[in-house]
């Protein structure tokens, strides 16, 4: 695997590959999350590069980016191991040289759910994805379910600016208990991580009772509520059902598949999770045909 830290050296390196590219964004921290989207990537394309870079831009004043994760030397390990082909891990200034004052502005879809709660976050990745595109120019790029609105807006965005690119939803990676595998799981204590996977809990219960027929939107997040209440967890962000495509909040009942979306917070830790109802739809097919899909993009590219 080769380590490439420039901008110049990743285009000497991308015009020197044959065949297809898969690319797989992260911001380190590896877990099996991300490699499931770095094998999903290795099984299908000739050349695979990842890329970390921890975003600044996407964090907001008030969030902490110097307490973000950073363990190098082991997701550089974890993605030789997957075979991966280029890791592109660049600095701030690479990224962002001085100068820089062009980004992309997400509208409406970057506005609710975790865009109220982090107002300049979704601009921020769409920004990085794109410059990430565009410096290591994919065929198909892999995103994980688990960020499901970061998704539905990197889909609108390749549409909306005709980036040429397949973008691939693989589904989330759990723990064993069911919580969603992700870098701020460390966080928890040990009382917290015992209550954390009710997350999971309250929406499996909604899904059983989208699959039992109920379909009035406030019958399942109310599914989803009582679990989260019954856990103790007091501290609820969100429960909602979403249009999986848009994001716009469904209202009266669901008449197709829809998107329970939550985010909750335990301790210091905010915990996202989301699954598509009906619950047979969580897989990479149904993730991909469903979520942020834009009706004339080619779905047998993904
Ligand atoms: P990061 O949080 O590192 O996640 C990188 C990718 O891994 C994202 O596509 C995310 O959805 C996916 N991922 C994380 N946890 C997962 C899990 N448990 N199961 C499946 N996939 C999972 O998301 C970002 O970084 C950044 O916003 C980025 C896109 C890299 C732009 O900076």
């Amino acid at each position: 695997m080769r380590v490439i830290t420039t901008h110049s050296e990743l285009q000497t390196a991308r015009r020197s590959v044959a065949g297809s590219v898969g690319v797989v964004m992260t911001m380190g921290a590896l877990h099996d999350g991300h490699l499931a989207l770095v094998r999903a990537a290795r099984a299908e394309h000739a050349t695979v590069i990842a890329t970390i870079f921890v975003n600044p831009t996407q964090f907001g004043a008030n969030e902490d980016l110097s307490r973000y994760p950073r363990t190098f030397e082991a997701d550089r390990a974890m993605l030789e191991a997957e075979g991966v082909d280029i890791l592109f891990a660049p600095t701030g200034d690479v990224v962002y040289p001085a100068g820089f004052q062009t980004t992309v502005k997400v509208g409406e879809i970057a506005s609710m759910y975790e865009g109220a709660a982090r107002p300049t976050h979704f601009d921020g990745v769409a920004t990085v994805v794109l410059k990430l595109l565009n410096m290591t120019r994919p065929d198909m790029a892999y995103f994980g379910q688990k960020d499901a609105q970061q998704v539905a807006i990197i889909r609108r965005m390749v549409h909306d600016l005709n980036v040429p690119v397949s973008i691939a939803v693989i589904p989330t990676a759990r723990e064993d208990d069911g919580l969603a595998r992700s870098s701020r799981n460390r966080f928890l204590s040990a009382d917290e991580r015992r209550i954390a996977p009710a997350l999971h809990r309250a929406l499996l219960n909604a899904a059983a009772a989208y699959d039992s027929g109920t379909r009035e939107i406030e019958a399942l997040c109310s599914a989803a509520r009582g679990v989260l209440h019954a856990a103790g967890i007091a501290s609820i962000d969100y429960v909602d059902i979403v249009a999986p495509a848009t994001f716009a909040p469904v209202a009266g009942a669901a008449d197709g598949p829809v998107l329970v979306v939550s985010a909750i917070r335990v301790g210091s830790v905010r915990l996202l999770d989301n699954l598509l109802l009906p619950e047979s739809l969580n897989t990479r097919a149904g993730l991909t045909a469903n979520l942020g899909a834009i009706s004339d993009e080619s779905p047998e590219l993904c």
